[in-house]
């Protein structure tokens, strides 16, 4: 019969078999995400969970999961799900690297030009049967050509961003731990945070969320930005400090935001839905088609090389593995 996998949504067909070359695999019956307890009594005999990015494997579901070998996200963060515990029993932790990359990017563009030239607000306005007639003043935005693209994390997704800045004659500023030998390459220069948030029109939140980065942006960092630049957060929400954004907003600290990604999802804070230049996306940074299909045939694949005693590709807790 082979491993029981326990998938927490209802998995496109081609990815759900090469899970059942493995194994026998249930499915949760909707994208909802179990309560705990369902998911813990879901997953009392499984070997490998695979849950959407979005469902949370804490440590008291791994406890309930005494055969568990495999937790294969489908998805490049992984902050939702308990590592250490699963690392003290030897349990295998993987994601979904590289496959979500360009489409994440596109969103971080998505929302810098929507913010910048009133996508949204122009939509409603004409939606709404508002429109009078062209008019010199209307919904005045401002330019993304030209401007400078200030990116924190310069990694897979940063990077994508940066590329694209080419086409709209943009400079391009980084910040992350470590200077990339790469971003000469496409043309991004080191600067510290600091200056960074001084310098950029638009800054673009591509870190991983991790005790270093929760938070990242606050109040003081808000205050060193330029009263004319946007915040794009496509990253994970509580790298922001959401309150302090609505107050920066408000008080035109910064002239706006783009925010895929929330402090507390699906719960959006409420200061934010009253604010024009906001542009606000359900957390769909890697919602394209094809996409959707890498992610879940990557996470598919992690799942079977561990269950057949292969060391999978995308392993975030190496610690684990102890060799076939
Ligand atoms: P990645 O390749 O690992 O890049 C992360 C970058 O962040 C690296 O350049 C890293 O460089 C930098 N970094 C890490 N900690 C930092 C810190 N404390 N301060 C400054 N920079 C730091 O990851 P990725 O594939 O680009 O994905 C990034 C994140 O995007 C994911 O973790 C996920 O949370 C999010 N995401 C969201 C969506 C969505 O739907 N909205 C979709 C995909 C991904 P150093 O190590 O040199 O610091
Ligand atoms: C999506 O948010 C991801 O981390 O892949």
């Amino acid at each position: 019969m082979g491993a029981r996998i326990f998938v927490t949504w209802p998995m496109e067909p081609e990815a759900r078999a090469i899970l059942e070359r493995a194994g026998s695999v249930a499915t949760s019956p909707s994208e909802d995400g179990l309560p705990e307890p369902e998911l813990a009594r879901s997953v009392a005999d499984a070997e490998a969970i695979v849950p959407m990015g979005a469902h949370p494997v804490p440590a008291s579901v791994i406890a309930a999961a005494p055969r568990l070998r495999i937790i294969a996200v489908a998805a490049v963060g992984y902050n939702l799900i308990d590592v250490a515990a699963a690392t003290r029993r030897g349990i295998l932790v993987t994601n979904t690297p590289g496959v979500l990359t360009e489409t994440t990017a596109d969103m971080a563009w998505a929302l810098m030009l929507a913010a910048a030239r009133r996508v949204v607000e122009s939509d409603g306005l004409v939606r709404a049967g508002r429109w009078s007639g062209v008019k010199w003043s209307l919904m005045l935005g401002d330019d993304v050509s030209g401007a400078t693209l200030g990116i924190v994390g310069l990694g897979r997704i940063g990077k994508a961003v940066a590329r694209r800045a080419a086409g709209f004659g943009m400079p391009v500023l980084y910040h992350s731990r470590h200077a990339d030998p790469e971003a000469v390459a496409i043309g991004a220069k080191y600067r510290s945070k600091t200056d960074l948030l001084r310098e950029a029109d638009f800054v673009v939140l591509a870190v991983p969320l991790t005790p270093d980065t929760r938070r990242l942006i606050g109040a003081a960092e808000l205050a060193l930005m330029k009263p004319t630049a946007f915040l794009i957060n496509i990253a994970r929400g509580p790298i922001v400090d959401e309150a302090a954004l609505v107050e920066a907003l408000r008080a035109r600290r910064i002239a706006g935001a783009g925010l895929d990604v929330f402090e507390d999802e699906p719960r959006v804070h409420p200061g934010l839905l009253d604010l024009d230049r906001v542009v606000l996306t359900p957390h769909i940074g890697s919602a394209s088609r094809a996409t959707r299909l890498r992610m879940a045939t990557r996470a598919a694949e992690n799942c079977v090389a561990a269950v057949e005693g292969r060391r999978p590709p995308n392993l975030v807790n190496p610690e684990a593995w102890t060799g076939a």
